[in-house]
């Protein structure tokens, strides 16, 4: 019990030397740290936070666009809403709700060139010659997401 006890001793004694010698090194690091930020460290500091904020914005430009052509598209569509009516439900010209963007653009294109596609493709000829390539990437953008 007594060699216990004493192994006990050392190994407080140790423990609290270590403890004292981590605290020892710990501890003045801190406080001469803080003594020295007030005077010398904020400048330092600002510019390390700077630049992991700035890479952000450059992506945020994207949506803007997205809608800028949504827009456009729509504006093309205005002249289409007589015969096809506002949803693409169709009318005098036929249902283009639910066609992909390849085939209207396709079609578009068809008619721009003066070509036939159906028996009334001259009522829609005049209409698909006024459309640049870009209108009517931008009105087949636009007509597949009507529902
Ligand atoms: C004066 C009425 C009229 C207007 C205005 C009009 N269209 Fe048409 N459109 C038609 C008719 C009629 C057809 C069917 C032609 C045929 O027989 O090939 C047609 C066909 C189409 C087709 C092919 C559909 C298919 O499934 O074959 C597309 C795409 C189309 N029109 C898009 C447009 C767009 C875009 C506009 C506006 C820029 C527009 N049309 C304006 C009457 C019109």
């Amino acid at each position: 019990m007594k060699t216990q006890s004493k192994l006990l001793m050392v190994a407080l004694a140790l423990s609290g030397v270590l403890g004292l010698t981590a605290c020892g090194q710990e501890e003045p690091a801190k406080p001469v740290a803080a003594a020295n930020t007030p005077a010398q460290a904020p400048a330092p500091v600002a510019p390390v936070v700077a630049p992991v904020a700035a890479p952000e914005p450059a992506k945020v430009a994207a949506p803007a666009e997205v809608v800028k052509a949504e827009v456009m598209g729509e504006k093309v569509y205005a002249t289409c809403v007589g015969c096809h009516g506002a949803a693409g439900e169709g009318g005098v010209g036929p249902k283009l709700q639910g066609q992909t963007v390849a085939d209207l653009a396709q079609k578009l294109q068809v008619y721009k060139a003066g070509k036939e596609i159906g028996p009334m493709s001259s009522m829609m000829i005049p209409n698909a010659t006024q459309l640049s390539d870009q209108d009517i990437t931008l009105v087949s953008e636009y007509i597949a997401t009507l529902k």
